[in-house]
């Protein structure tokens, strides 16, 4: 396999081989890394992380793993670049692949970390746009794979705003790798019909299936893997969310819903509003008297949540992701 100088910029661009020797690698690295095997494969390479939105995961995921690769990084906040201010994206490109060895971008529209890909001679990697967020996607299916130990066949249910990032990455890479999907959701929120197409065809060859549902009770039923993710997501207007509260508040994920699942596992990418321990949260809950959105702090909490877990595993999936593609033959 060789995915040397490849871009990272959705799942549909890689093939179901290509998606499983990441997860190897990332397996690999998560056994060294817990064996204290140095794996400095990587010395002397430089690489620049551009992010448009905040993050906390994805941003220390990229830097623990370049550091452990004995490489070096540069972050770059949403104010303190030139980007898109004074500097085309398409400009900037051509600048940093000059000095680094990888770009990762997050930002808004999936256009933008295309074009930042086309310009650039290094290869460039999503870390979230408002479309895809796919380096999330193979740490949620490492996850997986470590509770259960194995992918196909499972069924996993996206329950929420199931046209966001999240939810648009998990129908691909549950049709790339063979699990069933079902997106669970109310209809002003359902996915885009030509993605819900392109998935199915790709879920014909896997063996899955991909289902988009209003109803809870058929959503969940079947279900190794109840999936949310916040109700409004990053760069969508603060007016929104009284509309979200009204269409998503049935979705929310309490144990009652839990329990029509096939003893189902919890996960969700983060940060979750399961408490309020947050400034939005307590914003939010003084407005819509809402303590608890996409899930209750009850599942959160449990044993079936596997959040954690699966926040660790973006390091060692994304170490995959940089190593990959700039490891020399
Ligand atoms: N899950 C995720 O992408 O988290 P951050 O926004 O903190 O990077
Ligand atoms: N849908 C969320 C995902 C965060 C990891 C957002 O875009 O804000």
């Amino acid at each position: 396999m060789n995915l040397k100088n490849r871009d990272f910029l959705k799942l549909l661009d890689y093939t179901p081989e290509e998606i499983r020797y990441l997860l190897d690698l990332a397996h690999d690295f998560k056994k060294k890394k817990q064996e204290g095997i140095e794996h400095k494969y990587l010395k002397g390479k430089n690489i620049a992380l551009l992010f448009e939105k905040t993050s906390t995961r994805t941003r220390c995921a990229f830097e623990v793993a370049a550091a452990d690769l004995g490489m070096h990084s540069t972050y770059l906040d949403p104010a303190s670049s030139q980007m898109g201010k004074k500097e085309s994206i398409e400009d900037t490109a051509r600048v940093l692949c000059r000095m680094y060895d990888g770009i990762e971008y997050r930002g808004f529209s999936q256009e933008v970390v295309e074009e930042l890909a086309r310009a650039s001679s290094v290869p460039v990697w999503n870390g979230l746009t408002d479309e895809f967020h796919p380096t999330q996607m193979l740490a949620d299916m490492m996850t997986i794979e470590e509770v259960f130990g194995n992918l196909k066949g499972l069924q996993l249910t996206f329950i929420g705003d199931a046209r966001n990032n999240a939810a648009n990455s998990l129908m691909v890479v549950c049709s790339k790798l063979g699990l069933n999907f079902v997106a669970c959701g109310p209809k002003e929120l359902w996915p885009n019909e030509e993605l819900v197409k392109t998935c199915q065809e790709i879920a014909k060859e896997t063996g899955s299936k991909i289902m988009v549902t209003d109803d809870i009770d058929e959503g969940v039923k079947n279900s190794n893997i109840i999936y949310a993710d916040v109700w409004v997501s990053m760069g969508e207007p603060d007016e929104i969310w009284a509309s979200r509260i009204k269409l998503l508040k049935p979705y929310q994920v309490t144990m009652d819903l839990m329990k029509k699942g096939n003893n189902a596992i919890f996960m969700h990418a983060l940060p979750s509003f399961h408490d309020l321990n947050t400034s939005i949260a307590q914003d939010i809950n003084e407005k819509f008297k809402i303590p608890e959105m996409e899930v209750t702090d009850e599942v959160f909490e449990s044993d079936r949540s596997k959040v954690f877990q699966e926040a660790e595993n973006r390091l060692h999936t994304i170490k995959a992701v940089i190593y990959a593609t700039l490891k020399e033959d």
